[in-house]
């Protein structure tokens, strides 16, 4: 991945253009309220910049997955009002993304302002990635900013097709997003350490396979262990695993010993008979758990041991908790480790970089993530990533014109 083939709008005149930012607005909203503005917050300072600069700013996104056509319940309204309450400033919206009332915000628009425009996943051609609808958005701007990462692993028209139709640049949240993920993995301060938790190992097998051959340390927690420990013959009770997948956890055992990366697994865990907030959790020190006992968090020592590697690295990746976090005893684990490797990027030691689907979450429960080098606001698009694949808006932006 080269950086210098992904231009940005630095030092352009956008002053009186209609920029077309493409962000990624699908926030969780709750009762018709935006309940965690993350991903609004870390795009401000971008559509802010490029008001500043006297541009005419355009904003489309996806939200949620409407299944036929417009769906209230999945219209962008709601998200536009919170992004005017943090701008300080009233967004115009308009209720169709292409067409009459595209047009009509678009031509209204002063220089300085900024308009949303209402779900472009309400029209078929977004996912299909269709040129026709792609054109129609393209209608409307005058350069495109593709300012969203975490959705440019889907090939859609907003993140591809559109790429090629009008001068196209990459905004500075995407900007970020790329550099972060570069810092860890492709020009990283070594020794590196990946910490990997989650449930299944099925769903990370790619990541996995792939990151044992760019880091010298991985370090696996959550359920996932299990899997592992199944492939050895060790006695995991009634822990969740997946049995199917023992092969899995072999190879890829064999593919870290041919690549010289140590792979690290826990060796005592936090035990309960099942997974119930307030149950009776214990720590078992043996790698043994009893056969009417489930693993949920790793043990004290094992919280130590990580981290004493982790204090022995330069760099950190964290995708996934190494617990069942959501439930209380069992995220103990999960939190002391993010607050070990907090701790230690705080001092200057340790260059850490967070993302992932629950991983957010973990962090935010563990109250460190203001403390990491880098934070992703990505879910999907972050694994991807990790799994060594291209993101095809990312693709784009590189061919593309500018
Ligand atoms: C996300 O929230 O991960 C992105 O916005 C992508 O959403 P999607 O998985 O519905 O494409
Ligand atoms: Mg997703």
């Amino acid at each position: 991945m080269h950086l210098e083939r992904l231009k940005t709008t630095t030092g352009l005149d956008v002053r009186g253009k209609r920029v077309i930012v493409r962000a990624d607005l699908n926030v969780p909203v709750q009762d018709g309220k935006v309940s965690d503005a993350t991903r609004l917050e870390r795009l401000l300072p971008g559509l802010q910049d490029l008001a500043k600069r006297g541009a005419r700013v355009i904003v489309i996104s996806h939200f949620g997955r409407p299944k036929a056509g417009p769906d209230p319940q999945l219209s962008l309204k709601a998200v536009a009002d919170k992004l005017g309450e943090l701008l300080a400033h009233a967004v115009v919206f308009a209720e169709d993304c292409i067409g009459e009332p595209a047009e009509r915000a678009v031509a209204g628009l002063l220089p300085g302002r900024i308009a949303v425009l209402e779900n472009l996943r309400f029209h078929r051609g977004e996912e299909q990635n269709d040129p026709e609808f792609a054109k129609r958005l393209a209608r409307l701007g005058d350069l495109y900013v593709n300012d969203a990462f975490s959705a440019s692993h889907r090939a859609h028209a907003s993140t591809v097709a559109l790429t090629h139709l009008l001068p196209a640049y990459a905004g500075p949240l995407l900007m970020e997003e790329v550099q972060a993920l570069m810092r860890v993995l492709e020009s990283p301060e070594r020794p590196t350490a990946a910490v990997i938790g989650g449930a299944k190992v099925s769903s990370k097998i790619d990541v996995l396979t792939h990151l044992v051959g760019k880091v010298d340390r991985l370090i696996i927690g959550g359920a996932m262990a299990n899997t592992f420990f199944l492939a050895e013959g060790v006695e995991i009770g009634k822990s969740l695993a997946e049995p199917d997948h023992t092969r899995t956890a072999l190879q890829i055992m064999h593919a870290a010993k041919e690549r010289h990366c140590e792979v690290i697994l826990p060796h005592d865990f936090v035990v309960a008979p099942k997974l119930e907030a307030g149950a009776s959790a214990r720590v078992v020190v043996t790698l043994e758990t009893p056969s009417n006992l489930m693993i949920l968090d790793i043990g004290p020592k094992t919280v130590a041991h990580y981290a004493e590697i982790i204090s022995r690295s330069r760099t950190l990746l964290w995708n996934g908790p190494l617990g069942a976090f959501e439930v209380a005893p069992f995220g103990e684990g999960t939190f002391e480790l993010a607050r070990r490797a907090a701790s230690l990027t705080k001092s200057g030691r340790l260059i850490s970089v967070a993302g992932g689907g629950d991983t957010l979450a973990a962090l935010n429960a563990a109250g460190v993530t203001n403390l990491f080098s880098y934070v992703s606001t990505a879910g999907g698009a972050f694994l991807e990533w990790l799994e060594g694949r291209e993101l095809p808006g990312i693709a784009a932006l590189k061919s593309a014109r500018t």
